[in-house]
């Protein structure tokens, strides 16, 4: 049999990534809330009321990933517990997460808090959400709540997660809540969550004016390609799709320069064009799932590639590939701040994070600083509206008795954690058994 390589991780700090909405439970009045509420909105029919009981389970959570040896954790706090109605806080609240962050601190393990992540209290929602004359003023309340009230065990922080996914779901395809189908309120609340996220930069480091600080974004960005590159159709439409999804955002947030066809919102300075280096942002916050193959305008995947449960082309080298275009385009050290597959029998999983992770290895070799990794995710959650079905997580979960069993991934991971990278006999304990089904139809997601 062929002998594999190992490789080194070494200075990278690896850790996992969830998010409030999609593992706290409870009955939170929240825009998903709402939403799941809807018949038709999920495909399982289930809510984010049970989720993994996260809420009240966060001791033994936290201690669960502890023991799988996490040295970073990314996680999110949910703005609708926080702010129960509009300019009121709820210390309660405030005082759980607090509980969570001193554990974590004990643990050794740092946190990377996320304040925007999908999901907001449904009274911003049925005041116009983003579109609303107040949401910048009203959004910049809550970050100067939440940095005050928890600045002295937080200091890096995601402003919005994935903004051009929550944009495309909320406002174009409209499959996440408001629901809207229309481009051009897309749009805008692009430019809107633009302006959040510098006027959140800027605040953030104004309360908090250490060196440590560490502010940014969470980019979902994938590799583009036409599906037939002879065809002038899937030739064109590739890099609009491309600008579109996310060149022009990604631009606008990190740089305060606004490309068509993004509107620059009043308030926001831009950076002198093509200075090249990031001005609102500390890292590059990179979320790599899969890749898009175009023929038309939707996110598609070709006959005969390797695909997750979900039908997601895995593509390690697209990690590679992103992540050096981050460095090269904004010169900002890049934090991989999601990365993981659906894949409810773990059959591939742990071949998914040999490769990805052996992909970062190969681009840090070259130059490019990627000293994050945030696996996505730690325990199976709430798959906003997948619902319960798919499972991405490292640690299964039985929704009905809340169990939570460690999957061979996840020890995988952790043994790549304390180790520092990938060695001979973790694949061969791990991966080399395992291979990726095959997409036998043509996939055209959304
Ligand atoms: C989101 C997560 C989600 C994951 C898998 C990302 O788009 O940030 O909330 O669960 O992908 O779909």
């Amino acid at each position: 049999m062929a002998t594999v390589d190992g490789f080194r991780l070494d200075g990278m700090l690896l850790g996992v990534a969830t998010a409030a909405t999609q593992i706290e439970g409870g009955d939170v009045a929240s825009n998903w809330t709402d939403w799941a509420a809807r018949p038709g909105t999920i495909k399982d029919a289930s809510t984010p009321a049970r989720a993994t009981d996260h809420w009240r389970r966060w001791r033994e959570d936290t201690e669960l990933m502890a023991s799988l040896g996490v040295q970073v954790y990314r996680m999110s706090v949910e703005w609708a517990r926080l702010e129960p109605r509009p300019g009121q806080w709820d210390d309660a609240a405030f005082g759980r997460y607090r509980e969570e962050l001193e554990l974590l601190r004990d643990k050794g393990v740092r946190p990377l808090v996320t304040l925007h992540h999908f999901s907001h209290p449904l009274w911003f929602e049925r005041d116009g959400g983003w579109l609303a004359p107040s949401a910048l003023w009203t959004w910049e309340r809550f970050v100067g709540e939440v940095v005050t009230r928890l600045g002295d065990l937080v200091t890096e922080w995601v402003t919005v997660n994935e903004p051009n996914v929550y944009v495309t779901g909320a406002h174009v395809f409209g499959d996440f809540p408001p629901g809207h189908r229309t481009l051009r309120e897309g749009l805008r609340v692009y430019s809107v969550l633009a302006a959040a996220h510098i006027r959140a930069y800027r605040l953030i480091h104004a309360l908090q004016p250490s060196r440590d600080t560490m502010v940014g974004v969470a980019h979902h960005l994938r590799p583009f390609r036409p599906g037939n590159p002879r065809n002038p159709w899937h030739r064109a439409l590739t890099p609009a799709m491309r600008h579109l999804f996310q060149g022009a955002i990604v631009r606008a947030m990190t740089t305060g320069e606004f490309t068509r066809p993004l509107r620059r919102p009043d308030g926001i300075p831009a950076q002198s064009p093509g200075s090249g280096s990031g001005r609102y942002a500390d890292f590059f916050g990179l979320n790599y799932y899969s890749r898009t193959t175009v023929t038309r305008f939707d996110d598609g995947t070709p006959v005969g590639v390797p695909v997750n449960d979900l039908g997601w082309e895995v593509y390690a080298a697209g990690l590679a590939e992103t992540a050096r275009w981050a460095w090269e385009t904004y010169g900002l050290p890049v934090w991989v701040t999601e990365n993981g597959t659906c894949d409810a029998a773990d059959a591939f999983r742990s071949r998914y994070v040999w490769e990805h992770l052996e992909a970062l290895a190969g681009v840090r070799a070259h130059g490019v600083p990627v000293d994050r990794y945030y696996h996505w995710c730690f325990v199976d959650n709430w798959e906003w509206n997948e619902g319960e079905g798919p499972r991405f997580g490292l640690v299964a979960l039985d929704y009905e008795t809340q169990e939570r069993t460690v999957r061979d991934s996840g020890r995988l991971f952790a043994e790549m954690i304390r180790e520092g990278g990938g060695t001979p006999a973790m694949h061969a304990t791990y991966v080399a058994g395992q291979a990726y089904p095959v997409s036998d139809v043509e996939g055209h997601h959304r």
